[in-house]
């Protein structure tokens, strides 16, 4: 049976009719109509589907949308600045060739910042672990890894000074 339910969606609520095993990354797409989150593999193992909800990275193809009512849900589009300009992380990806194809970018950009946010002098180590959820077919990691270094130096000179 549909139920109506709302969504807090990069701080914006959304009212939504919804299947109870309808899945949130469906919902986000579709019904919201976000198409920043990506769905790959819809089954857990790609990453492509990362959101944040309560600033902590997740599936959102393993997750049903009637279990995130009541959280903060973050997407891609939800980081950018209010002037519609590029969040620092993603201009990180950019300056290093860090993008490719771009289908996982958006999750990959959330486990970092997700990563940053709780510890802005990340060794390459946890780089490796906060991103090993997310999949990625193109670039080979290097120039991932260095776009996200290179963030969290910018974050932990700004909280330096
Ligand atoms: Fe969710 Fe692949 S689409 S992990
Ligand atoms: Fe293509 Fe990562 S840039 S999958």
């Amino acid at each position: 049976m549909k139920q109506l339910i709302t969504l807090n969606v990069n701080n914006q609520n959304y009212d939504v009719v919804v299947t109870p095993m309808e899945l949130l990354v469906d919902v986000i797409r579709k019904t919201v109509g976000l198409t920043g989150t990506k769905k790959g593999c819809g089954q857990g193992d790609c990453g492509a589907c990362t959101v944040l909800i309560d600033g902590k990275p997740e599936l959102s193809c393993l997750k049903l949308a009637v279990a995130s009512v009541g959280k903060k849900i973050t997407t891609i589009e939800g980081i950018a600045n209010e002037d519609g300009s590029l969040h620092p992380i993603q201009d990180a990806f950019l300056d290093h060739g860090a993008v490719q194809c771009g289908f996982c970018t958006p999750g990959m950009i959330l486990s970092a910042k997700a990563l940053v946010d709780r510890n802005p002098n990340p060794t390459q180590e946890e780089i490796k672990t906060a991103i090993s959820g997310n999949t990625c077919r193109c670039t080979g990691y290097v120039k991932i890894i260095d776009a996200i270094e290179s963030y969290a130096n910018l974050v932990a000179e700004k909280e330096a000074k």
